[in-house]
């Protein structure tokens, strides 16, 4: 839980009543559970003007076992393990309480560990490069490839059939990590770095943001499309408007994309479908580091100095 707002110190282990699952909801044994960028956020009190106070309890992801339903939950769940978003918080737990349209049956061979690191961030690779119109092969840049949203649009573009897949990192070993994982081109985070790189990109699939997000738009081909899927370096300069004004004669699209405004239906058979992926090998997780529970700072600090490639994993 987070008693005090600022850094990784102010995440304290707390004893809890057992939860019990309301109507329309599940009870969850945890085995598993992803820590996101956002925890950070909430942690550090940034959104606390969004209802965030201390006291919330990180977290939107977990996988287990269903061990309790709620009324008007089939009790076939029971026994089920599953993978859950919790919602903006309530994850870091060992019981975890989800709403049932919440769920996702998880493959007998996929573990709970890999499940927590797809489940969240698969929808959003997916649907950002839907959101961007991406057709087999077009060329395709990832901005902020290191992370879980990244690591996995950059292989669901290779997938795809794209004509080149470029990546933006901090260091070689993380482009070789990339390379491995069907980057073609990688670059660094000003985006230069590799002479052979392609002169523009039909798609850019941009978790960063930031200062530099206007000189990423100038690298978008005539009729190109960027979409900011996450933005971990904060927004973009005041006058970025005027910026993509100005290249008004190449046609180019900018758009922003939350997994929020995904019918429920639409991400449970995306998530379905990339754990099955996911289970055969097709689609491959990257966990940094699997911590307890109760290391939950520890994994806040790691993340916090920038030492995560794909996501930490906590286990109660
Ligand atoms: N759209 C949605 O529905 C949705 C859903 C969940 C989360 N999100 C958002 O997605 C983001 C987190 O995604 P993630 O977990 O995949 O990313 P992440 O691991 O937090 O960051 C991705 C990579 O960006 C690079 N990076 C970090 N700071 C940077 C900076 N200042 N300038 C340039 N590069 C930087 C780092 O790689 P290198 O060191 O290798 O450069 C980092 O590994 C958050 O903004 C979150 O709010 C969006």
């Amino acid at each position: 839980m987070i008693q005090k707002f600022g850094g990784p110190g102010g995440l304290e282990v707390l004893d809890l009543p057992d939860p019990a699952p309301a109507g329309g909801q599940v009870l969850i044994a945890v085995e598993a559970i992803g820590v996101g960028g956002v925890d950070a956020v909430i942690r550090r009190g940034a959104l606390a003007a969004y209802g965030f106070q201390e006291g919330h309890i990180p977290g939107g992801e977990v996988a287990g076992t269903v061990t309790a339903v709620g009324d008007g939950v089939a009790r076939s769940w029971l026994g089920q393990r599953v993978w859950a978003f919790t919602g903006t918080g309530g994850g870091y737990v060992e019981q975890a309480i989800a709403p049932v349209e919440e769920i996702v049956p998880l493959p007998a061979n996929l573990s709970a560990v890999d499940a927590v690191t797809l489940g969240s961030s698969g929808v959003v690779a997916h649907f950002g490069l839907s959101r961007a119109r991406f057709a087999p092969g077009e060329s395709v840049l990832v901005r902020g490839a290191s992370g879980s949203i990244g690591i996995t649009a950059v292989q669901l573009a290779a997938r795809g059939g794209a004509g080149a897949v470029a990546v933006t990192t901090s260091s070689a070993e993380r482009g070789d990590r990339l390379r491995a994982l069907g980057a073609t081109h990688v670059l660094d985070r000003s985006g230069a770095g590799a002479a052979d790189a392609p002169a523009g990109y039909d798609v850019i699939i941009d978790v960063v943001a930031g200062a530099d997000l206007p000189s990423f738009f100038d690298r978008l081909n005539p009729n190109g499309r960027l979409v900011v899927v996450g933005a971990v370096a904060g927004p973009p300069p005041a006058d970025f408007g005027t910026k993509m004004m100005a290249a008004f004669q190449k046609s180019m699209s900018f758009a922003t994309f939350s997994a929020a405004t995904v019918p429920g239906p639409d991400r449970r058979a995306v998530r379905t479908e990339q754990f099955t992926a996911a289970s055969r090998g097709e689609l491959r997780t990257v966990v940094h580091e699997l911590l307890p529970l109760d290391q939950a700072a520890l994994a806040h600090r790691k993340m916090d100095a920038g030492e995560v490639f794909g996501r930490i994993v906590l286990a109660p």
